[in-house]
């Protein structure tokens, strides 16, 4: 039964390896990016300093839609649009500002 123990050390080296390679929301880091770039012409949260411009939707609403999907936001991210520069965000900004986004709805659905 030599092989079990050594079995084990693999795993076990193995597991912090896989852990990494997925790409796991951060929502703070998703916050703090927001509020670096989106915050320049959305409102994120009531601790801006940026003053947001009148025709970008509030990040609370965006939350609020139930049309808006992580897919959709996804999509809508990586496409340039009219009114939004091409923001160039990475894979790991991408998925943090948009767990960010939806926990926004899941702490409003738990009020
Ligand atoms: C230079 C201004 C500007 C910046 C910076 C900006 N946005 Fe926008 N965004 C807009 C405007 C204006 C709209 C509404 C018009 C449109 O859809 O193009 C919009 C629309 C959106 C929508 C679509 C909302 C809907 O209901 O369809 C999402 C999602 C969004 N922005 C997310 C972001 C995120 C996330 C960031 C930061 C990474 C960001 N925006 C940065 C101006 C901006």
């Amino acid at each position: 039964m030599r092989i079990l123990p050594v079995t084990a050390i693999a795993l076990s080296l193995l597991a912090p390896t896989i852990a990494q390679s997925q790409t796991v929301a951060d929502i703070v880091a998703g916050k703090k990016l927001a509020l670096e770039v989106c915050a320049q012409c959305h409102f994120v949260s009531e601790t801006q300093t940026l003053i947001p411009r009148s025709d970008a939707p509030p990040f609370d609403e965006i939350a609020a839609d139930p049309a808006v999907t992580e897919l959709g936001l996804r999509v809508f991210l990586q496409t340039p649009h009219r009114n939004m520069p091409d923001l160039q965000l990475s894979r790991q900004e991408t998925d943090d500002v948009i767990g960010f986004i939806l926990n926004m709805r899941a702490l409003a659905d738990n009020e």
